[in-house]
């Protein structure tokens, strides 16, 4: 029997974070290595774009999510790496899903209102129709799971809406796929814990390939709460329930059991050790970041191999679309 299908993305718009690794990278690659799935995962370039960025920088910073994803332990041989741009079938499939998708619920979406609120040049009809690529991105694999962060609940649902509508206006053509959630799905900004940790903002991001000095400087200055206890109560205490939530992920101790280790000790004491938590998590992560970043070529090779790969499956599916929409001639 076919293993079900799993899928999931990261922009390409800067390094990837302790957000996007609790929320996603660690638990793509623990899924792939249960050997349960069928695993594709993809560097979504073309959404990165939807956002100001830098041509110049766009390629490197392709190579660099590459080389984050892969030092996270995402591996070519159990998975299919691959950019979505070098997949022709996103865009098309992307088409025909905007010709059933009403103006109105991309309206609603959080991430675009968020997005256009902060003003600016950003605003296009790119980032207005995100979410479409996104259901495109998921729908064309026919995956059963997508392991996101929580902000990406209201598209995964919206996907789910797209995938019924098409269906019972043309046939049953698309599964609805199900998110797959972490026990640290939204972590916060370290400088506003109101605030999801988010590549826009770097200065509220601990990167993966940060270094020790920065990793211990970034703690430090991280907003902590009134009080000095370090008790988990994320209403009274956001800033501490914050790093408390990521110690446990990290460390694997529970939340209980890490309030206990520091009774009677100070917010001080525990973001030193906390920085030394994630100093030494990411320890073989930034020696393997490193000597990837050294070989851009066969970055790019993984790429394309996993691109052409992808594109065997989307382009059969893409087949089967326009056939249930009446286009194939
Ligand atoms: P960002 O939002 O930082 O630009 P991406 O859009 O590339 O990052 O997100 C890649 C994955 O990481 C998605 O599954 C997203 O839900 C998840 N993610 C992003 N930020 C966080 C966060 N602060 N906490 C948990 N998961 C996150
Ligand atoms: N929109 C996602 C994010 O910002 C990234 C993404 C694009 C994605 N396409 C996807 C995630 C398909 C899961 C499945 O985080």
């Amino acid at each position: 029997m076919q293993k079900p299908i799993l899928i999931s993305g990261i922009q390409s718009s800067g390094r990837a974070h302790i957000g996007n690794y609790l929320g996603m990278l660690k638990n793509a690659v623990d899924l792939q290595n249960t050997g349960r799935y069928q695993c594709y995962y993809f560097i979504a370039d073309l959404h990165s774009i939807t956002e100001d960025f830098n041509p110049k920088e766009k390629s490197k910073q392709i190579l660099e999510t590459t080389a984050d994803c892969l030092a996270a332990g995402l591996d070519p041989k159990k998975s299919a790496l691959f950019l979505q741009s070098q997949v022709p079938s996103h865009s098309e499939l992307t088409w025909i899903l905007n010709t059933i998708t009403p103006m109105g619920e991309l309206r609603r979406m959080t991430q675009y209102k968020e997005k256009i609120a902060t003003g600016g040049e950003s605003e296009n009809v790119g980032l207005f129709d995100y979410p479409v690529l996104m259901a495109a991105d998921i729908l064309l694999y026919d995956a059963k799971f997508v392991p996101v962060g929580n902000d990406q609940l209201q598209h995964l649902e919206f996907t789910r809406t797209l995938a019924r509508k098409f269906n019972s206006k043309f046939g049953k053509t698309f599964i609805e796929p199900e998110a797959l959630l972490t026990e640290t799905p939204r972590v916060m900004s370290l400088l506003d814990p109101n605030k999801k940790m988010s590549k826009s903002q770097p200065e509220t991001c601990l990167f993966l390939d940060d270094s020790p000095d920065v990793i211990r400087n970034k703690v430090k200055r991280a907003v902590t709460d009134s009080g000095a206890e370090v008790q988990y109560d994320p209403a009274a205490k956001p800033g501490i329930s914050n790093l408390l939530s990521m110690y446990s992920a990290l460390s694997g101790e529970p939340i209980k059991k890490i309030e206990a280790e520091f009774t009677g000790k100070n917010y001080g004491h525990f973001k030193a050790m906390f920085a030394e938590v994630v100093i030494s998590h990411f320890a073989e992560f930034r020696k393997r970041k490193k000597s990837l970043m050294r070989k851009p070529n066969k970055l790019r090779t993984i790429l394309l191999i996993g691109s052409k790969k992808a594109s065997r499956v989307a382009m059969l599916k893409m087949r089967s679309v326009q056939k249930n929409v009446g286009i194939a001639v």
